[in-house]
């Protein structure tokens, strides 16, 4: 699905956490944006989950205007910032527990959600876990329970805000394989903020580096590196 921001501002009084941000991500692609703290990545990332609204601006998917839809409705798969796992229940309800709870009229029965799970599982390399509980875990091993429970509801689309914040560089290392991965197998639109250049760089295909609140340029890894074009995307570049 493509996802396409035409003039997304977000204000909350008096600060300016989002300018007026222009992006198009297509569909199938593995977009990172990528920023320093307080750059505005979580406000953009929120406003095209609907999680926030927009103080102007508007969002379309596919074409269709996305911009009043409720969170449901757009069907966004998101691992948060702070994601927390569902503590009392086991790897299996946590990553079935979208399905479980939708309305009678929309569920999967037991055996297809428990079918669906399994395929999961399998898919983020945690075959086996299904009866564990969180806290019998790793963080790596929360993280990607947190990237199945995102896919279990069939999303259009994958947000992810510093899916790997918390982890150590290994884990980090090997979940960035897994990311790529996973998106290859899925081809879902993905958008993942990280403030690690390093990272952005290795796993999207296209980067949007963000400063203050703006879109500073948006390109492929390498035409950043070998063409930036704003002081700053220079200056951030050669620092990383
Ligand atoms: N609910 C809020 N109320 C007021 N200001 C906010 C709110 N949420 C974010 N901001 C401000 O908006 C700006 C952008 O914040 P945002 O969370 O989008 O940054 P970020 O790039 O995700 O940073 P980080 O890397 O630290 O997570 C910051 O200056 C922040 O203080
Ligand atoms: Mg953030």
């Amino acid at each position: 699905m493509q996802i396409e921001i035409d003039g997304l501002t977000k204000a909350y009084d008096g600060t300016q956490a989002l300018a007026p941000a222009q992006l198009t991500v297509p569909s199938g692609v593995l977009m990172a944006l990528l920023g320093p703290s307080g750059s505005g990545k979580t406000t953009l990332l929120r406003l095209i989950a609907g999680l926030e609204t927009p103080s102007a601006g508007r969002l379309f998917f596919d074409g269709a205007e996305a911009t009043g839809l409720s969170v449901q409705a757009r069907r966004s798969g998101f691992v948060f910032q702070n994601y927390a796992l569902f503590r009392h229940m086991n790897v299996a309800r946590n990553v079935g527990y979208g399905l479980a709870a939708r309305p009678r009229r929309d569920r999967p029965s037991r055996a297809e959600i428990a079918a669906r799970v399994d395929s999961l599982l399998t898919l983020v390399r945690l075959d086996g876990f299904a009866e564990r509980f969180p806290d019998q875990l790793s963080g790596g091993q929360r993280q990607r329970v947190a990237f199945a429970r995102a896919l279990a509801i069939e999303p259009r689309l994958l947000l992810l805000d510093e899916p790997f914040g918390a982890l150590d560089a290994a884990v980090r290392r090997e979940l960035r394989t897994g990311l790529r991965r996973i998106h290859d197998e899925t081809g879902l639109t993905t958008i993942f903020v990280t403030h690690d250049q390093q990272e952005a760089m290795e796993v999207a295909d296209q980067v949007a580096v963000m400063s203050t609140g703006r879109i500073e340029q948006v390109g492929r890894p390498e035409d950043l590196r070998n063409h930036p074009r704003t002081p700053f995307v220079r200056s951030f570049l050669a620092a990383g």
